[in-house]
């Protein structure tokens, strides 16, 4: 049995067929990446797995267990985790309360608040202390240091979604699911990602599933490639298969180009 596994899944927006039975499987510990022209039904893909949209039919399997028709908070609690295409942050909060707030599924009711007011010597407070320091932690892993207590808003767009993937690992994930990480970043900036993303696989043993345009990046750090055109898949393989696939060359160059390569 896989570690995760999407079969048959389906889902339609009106007379829009957005997904049609896509199936794919993951073994833990895989970068798998979703690949396919804009429009393709990725981000519809990660909306179903993180219980925002519901799918018409199909099954959705995690550790055993069907999650589909499970709403957004019961995905997090079962440790899936996603970061959003577009930056999805609280902009007038500033960097470790957006972290924190990544931990809300191991908090009780009010200690969020608490946990912005402080009071150290309370039960809320020692708990807070708890969090802090596992936020503290992805500050350093991502090198946030020096924006920790600025407000999010004002910060750049290449921080920011490093942020947003620091909220995402807030959660302690076992899934994570990044959609377009590396989008509108310089070349610099999306080393430093793709660095941390091997390292997040690598040191804490996180499962990925990687929606990403930029072929490079993809070709370099996925174990398997999914790609999807008009809401079906096309092949599911290794990266060096994929990119020599004659559908795979047509869905992106829209014709038929055997000789060359995706990237
Ligand atoms: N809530 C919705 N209501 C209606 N149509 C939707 C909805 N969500 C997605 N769609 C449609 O489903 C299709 C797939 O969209 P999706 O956002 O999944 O594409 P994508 O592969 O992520 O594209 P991109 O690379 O541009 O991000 C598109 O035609 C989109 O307009
Ligand atoms: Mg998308």
């Amino acid at each position: 049995m896989a570690f995760f596994g999407v079969k048959d899944i389906s889902i339609a927006f009106g007379g829009l067929e957005a997904l049609c039975d896509v199936s794919f499987s993951v073994e833990q510990g895989m970068i798998f990446a979703i690949i396919g022209p804009n429009g393709a039904g990725k981000t519809t893909l990660f909306n179903c797995i993180n219980g925002i949209y519901r799918p018409n039919k199909g099954s959705i399997r995690f550790k055993n267990e069907d999650i589909q028709g499970k709403k957004p908070d019961q995905i997090a609690r079962r440790k899936i985790s996603r970061t959003f295409q577009n930056i999805e942050l609280f902009s007038h909060l500033n960097t470790m309360e957006n972290i924190m707030l990544g931990r809300h599924i191991y908090m009780r009711t009010g200690l969020l608040r608490g946990a912005f007011l402080g009071g150290k010597r309370s039960f809320a407070g020692r708990e807070e202390t708890a969090h802090r320091r596992r936020v503290e932690e992805i500050i350093n892993l991502l090198d946030l240091q020096s924006v920790r207590n600025k407000i999010v808003g004002g910060l750049p767009y290449g921080v920011q979604k490093q942020i947003e993937l620091g909220r995402a690992l807030a959660l302690e994930p076992e899934l994570l699911l990044l959609d377009e990480p590396c989008a509108g970043m310089n070349t610099e900036e999306k080393q430093d990602m793709i660095f941390w993303i091997k390292d997040i696989q690598d040191e804490l043993n996180v499962t990925i599933l990687l929606i990403e345009h930029d072929m490079n990046m993809v070709m370099d750090i996925s174990d398997r490639i999914l790609v999807i055109n008009f809401g079906a898949a096309i092949t599911e393989d290794t990266p060096d298969r994929v990119q020599r696939h004659p559908e795979v060359l047509k869905a992106y160059l829209g014709e038929d180009t055997q000789s060359e390569t995706v990237a």
